[in-house]
């Protein structure tokens, strides 16, 4: 009898735990079971404490069926505890899975934004295309440049008060060099003059666009760097009818048709005669307002005839050669075509502003 209540138990043990062992979910819920069916608490164990009162051959054979269960119970959980290691493993995998076919095409924008050339380049390159239709070729040159370059050669010796307009950002090279960044664009004109001197290929038609620097306190229509284009002529019998005309065929076609321009006597050590080249306000078309300094006219730049003395610098015959040379702001054409009142906007990189042009 005894021995049959022990059979039953164990039968009813090993089937509870197979049941047990397969329905566990996890490996977590499994070592839950095991702990329960095999662990020291489990009826199991306990199963096996119970056979002291048992004669020796019944204890012999339920011990031996006590442990065959566990035996049997062991090899199904191994079985079991790497399906579902297996499973998880898989799950883990799949969680941790980075679909680029799927996240990507959902955080790339339709269209990409496409930016455009700054107003000021623009106004370069059309500036450069007027020119260029004129019979013009285009020159470039260094920004950073020797004393003899940005004043001497154009008749500015050291200590001439002309210098004082021009104050900039001298660099320091050590001596004897004094080395400065350009406050005009002119320096390119007497790269030009000596380099046809020295290669026999005067005449010269040419314009110069480029960044400049001057000390200046930046306001509705100054910038301490800004763009200039300037423009050399030297060639025989060039008039100041010449020089005139060419700027009266730039004024219409940069600012339109009949567009007012004037020029106004004026001084630059590097042109005699020299003339300031005005046009009407295009803000107040000449009423006065503030970035006309209430004028109702805007500088755009200087003109002149070149001085015999800049000729003498380079080499070039006063007596054979004449010519004429001009010089604007760039930035100050764009902003009087465009009717902008404040110079400033160009370098604030208001995408409000710069989508604008
Ligand atoms: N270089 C002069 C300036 O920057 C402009 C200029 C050029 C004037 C050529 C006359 C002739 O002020």
């Amino acid at each position: 009898m005894v021995t049959d209540k022990v059979e039953l138990d164990i039968e009813a043990i090993a089937g509870d735990g197979e049941r047990a062992i397969a329905a566990a979910a996890s490996t977590d819920e499994l070592a839950l079971v095991e702990t329960e069916y095999l662990g020291k608490k489990s009826s199991l164990t306990r199963a096996h404490r119970t056979l002291g009162g048992l004669d020796p051959e019944a204890r012999k054979e339920a011990g031996r069926r006590l442990n065959d269960v566990r035996v049997r119970l062991e090899a199904q959980l191994a079985v079991r505890r790497a399906e579902l290691a297996e499973s998880e493993r898989a799950a883990a995998l799949r969680a941790d899975r980075l679909d680029l076919t799927e996240v990507i095409p959902a955080q790339v924008p339709s269209a990409p934004a496409r930016g455009h050339l700054h107003l000021v380049t623009q106004a370069r390159a059309e500036l450069e295309d007027v020119f260029v239709g004129m019979g013009f070729t285009v020159a470039e040159g260094p920004e950073a440049e020797s004393d003899w370059y940005n004043f001497e050669a154009l008749n500015m010796p050291p200590a001439h008060p002309a210098r004082g307009m021009y104050d900039t950002i001298y660099l320091d090279l050590g001596e004897p060099e004094t080395a400065l960044l350009r406050t005009h664009t002119s320096p390119v004109q007497v790269h030009l003059m000596e380099g046809a001197v020295r290669d026999g290929t005067l005449p010269i038609h040419a314009v110069m666009p480029g960044k400049c620097f001057r000390l200046d306190t930046p306001d509705a229509r100054h910038l301490p760097v800004f763009n200039q284009i300037e423009g050399l002529v030297v060639d025989r019998g060039i008039t100041f009818g010449d020089l005139a005309g060419t700027i009266q065929v730039f004024t219409e076609a940069y600012f339109g048709t009949g567009m007012q321009s004037r020029l106004r006597p004026a001084y630059f050590p590097f042109t005699e005669p020299s003339a300031e080249l005005e046009i009407t306000c295009t803000l107040c078309l000449g009423e006065g307002c503030r970035t006309c300094s209430h004028t109702g006219w805007i500088e755009l730049g200087g003109c002149g005839m070149v001085d015999p003395a800049v000729f003498a610098a380079v080499g070039i015959d006063a007596d054979v050669w004449s010519g004429y040379a001009f010089g604007f702001g760039i930035d100050r054409l764009a902003q009087m075509r465009h009717e902008i009142p404040d110079m400033r906007s160009f370098l604030e990189n208001d995408i409000r502003f710069l989508t604008q042009f």
